[in-house]
């Protein structure tokens, strides 16, 4: 079984969020408002505007991420002022209107120019630009962004990355104090817990069940060719580990709440510094002259 630690939900233990003080939405007919909300379909999201009115009320999935959100509000404090937050993959926006709303200053990053459309709208409806500077980039692009985030959401997207490691390691390195994950997992709640020490002759603990593990998606997966990979648990604990995580708990099997693990540095920020810098276009060498000294 994955460990749990004891770790509080922090919205219990704190004061609700203020009213935020924000400009007004312009009013819109309900008319209106359809007739845009057609016009900038489909929607992933069903965001719930100020008024009632719905984006994607018949969404597949249920009433979604309303319900997502519900297994994940909890975990994050309920006044977010002073708090900087970064949604990487924000789609529609609904986390991003979610942590604005508890007074977080958010970027939110998409590379979908349509969602990111969708997202502006909505800001407009919540009257909540003010507080959210949107952004169309790459997971990759974060590596470039001199910043980092005291919270960062990392939810739906780590599947639909080719090279998922390095969007890992990228995002890692953005979080301050507090990470949500997210990502698509196979069966399986096993977790085999001495992967350290083998040998090559024991190659067969790698079909272990519970051996951290990421099946290769080549095909489209659920219709989705943009879906490339799916961890099994102990694979996605695995991973954070490795990029210098702490998991704290899980509300869910498929969402990890993560801190920096401030006991262990990823091998990103140490000995293996210079691959993560030349996979994301910087210069390496001086990392690898300090390891091995000049050629
Ligand atoms: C499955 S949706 C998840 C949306 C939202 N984070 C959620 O959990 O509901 C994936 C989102 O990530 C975006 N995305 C996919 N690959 C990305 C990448 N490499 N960099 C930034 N955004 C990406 C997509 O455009 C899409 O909006």
């Amino acid at each position: 079984m994955l460990k749990r630690s004891v770790a509080k939900p922090l919205a219990h233990s704190e004061e609700p969020a203020k009213q935020h003080a924000a400009p007004k939405a312009a009013p819109l007919l309900l008319a209106e408002e359809a007739e845009e909300i057609e016009a900038l379909g489909p929607w992933f999201h069903n965001l719930h505007l100020p008024d009632g009115v719905q984006t994607n009320p018949a969404h597949e999935l249920g009433d979604f991420p309303a319900f997502k959100w519900r297994q994940i509000a909890d975990f994050v404090p309920a006044d977010l002022q002073g708090w900087r937050a970064l949604d990487i993959g924000c789609n529609a926006g609904f986390y991003t209107f979610e942590l604005a709303k508890r007074g977080a200053d958010v970027v939110a990053i998409d590379l979908n120019p349509h969602y990111l459309q969708q997202a502006k709208w909505a800001a407009q409806r919540f009257a909540l630009m003010h507080k959210i500077e949107f952004r169309q980039m790459q997971v990759y692009d974060l590596a470039h962004v001199d910043e980092q985030f005291d919270l960062v959401l990392f939810m739906g997207v780590f599947y639909h990355l080719r090279y998922p490691l390095l969007g890992l390691d990228i995002v890692a390195q953005k979080v301050r104090r507090l990470l949500i994950f997210q990502t698509l997992l196979m069966d399986g709640d096993g977790i085999f817990e001495q992967t350290t020490g083998r040998t090559l002759a024991e190659r067969a603990v790698l079909s272990a069940p519970g051996w951290p593990k990421l099946a290769f998606l080549e095909h489209d997966f659920a219709s989705d060719p943009t879906n490339w990979w799916a961890a099994n648990r102990a694979g996605a604990a695995a991973l954070l580990r490795s990029s210098g995580l702490y998991i704290e708990t899980q509300p869910e099997r498929e969402i990890f709440i993560c801190r920096p693990n401030e006991l262990q540095r990823a091998s990103t920020q140490t000995w293996n510094r210079a691959e993560l810098l030349a996979a994301t276009g910087q210069p390496w060498q001086g990392e690898v002259d300090e390891l091995f000294g000049e050629a």
